[in-house]
């Protein structure tokens, strides 16, 4: 019988041809028992239904390496993980100059402002910018309710310039009440990330811009969970007389 399956995923199975490779050098260097095998996969199992998929190749530092290898160009603002955090449905149009947060919500006020552009230095207007964040005690909005804070839309005005205003985030860790947090403590793993703000950048014919700044007071910026801090990405934050910090993150595009 000949079958024509138009369904065969070429592409498939070149990297299942390299991942089979690479497990059988891993089960022999490690010596893997026949135990610890059963008990891995069956872990596996409740990392699935636990929905930390994501969270676990962010934790073994697998999500950093694939976005550096996919972001490589040198004149583009680096790039680092999304994060388990970005509800797009949940980022609306706040307008530029823009709060993300009342003005009642506590914390340190602080304004980020900046320029978009081409790696020609040409300023890209209506760049869609998303942004969010984790509020003073290190929660989004997510995993406190309902509710939307701390998170929001603007697009870049004619001269590629954005302002956006908010509270400083704080240092957090990564959820550990799952199956990831149970091999966070086994391995005594850090779960800490350092306290960062989330820039996600889009505009047509560049490539999209997912990345962080990351305040420079932040702990953990030499050990961070996720292994995700850049330091073209480590800011100043300078604090004025009015009590607000400040600090200017140009992002530059690559092209498609
Ligand atoms: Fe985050």
């Amino acid at each position: 019988m000949t079958v024509t399956d138009t369904t065969v995923n070429q592409r498939l199975i070149e990297v299942t041809d390299i991942l089979r490779r690479k497990l059988f050098e891993f089960a022999e260097e490690a010596e893997i028992t026949e135990q610890e095998y059963i008990e891995g996969l069956l872990w596996l199992n409740r990392v699935g239904a636990a929905d930390e998929a994501i969270l676990l190749a962010d934790v073994l530092h697998l999500s950093a390496k694939v976005v550096d290898l996919n972001n490589q160009e040198s004149e583009a603002t680096q790039s680092t993980v999304l994060g388990p955090f970005y509800f797009p449905e949940r980022h609306h149009d706040v307008g530029n100059p823009g709060r993300i947060c009342p003005e009642s919500q506590p914390g340190d006020p602080f304004v980020l402002s900046g320029t978009v552009t081409a790696i020609d230095g040409a300023p890209l207007a209506g760049v869609q910018l998303d942004f969010w964040q984790s509020d003073s005690d290190g929660f989004y909005d997510n995993q406190l309710g309902d509710e939307t804070n701390l998170r929001g839309r603007m697009f870049t005005d004619v001269d590629g310039r954005y302002e956006v205003h908010s509270v400083k985030p704080m240092d957090y860790p990564v959820p550990t009440d799952g199956p990831t947090g149970e091999f966070i403590r086994a391995t005594g793993h850090n779960p800490m990330r350092p306290a960062h703000f989330h820039v996600f950048a889009m505009a047509d014919g560049y490539k999209p811009k997912i990345t962080h700044i990351f305040p420079d007071t932040s702990q953990y910026l030499d050990n961070d969970a996720v292994n995700g801090v850049k330091d073209s990405l480590v800011y100043r934050f300078e604090t004025g007389d009015d009590g607000v910090s400040r600090t200017t993150f140009d992002l530059v595009l690559a092209p498609v």
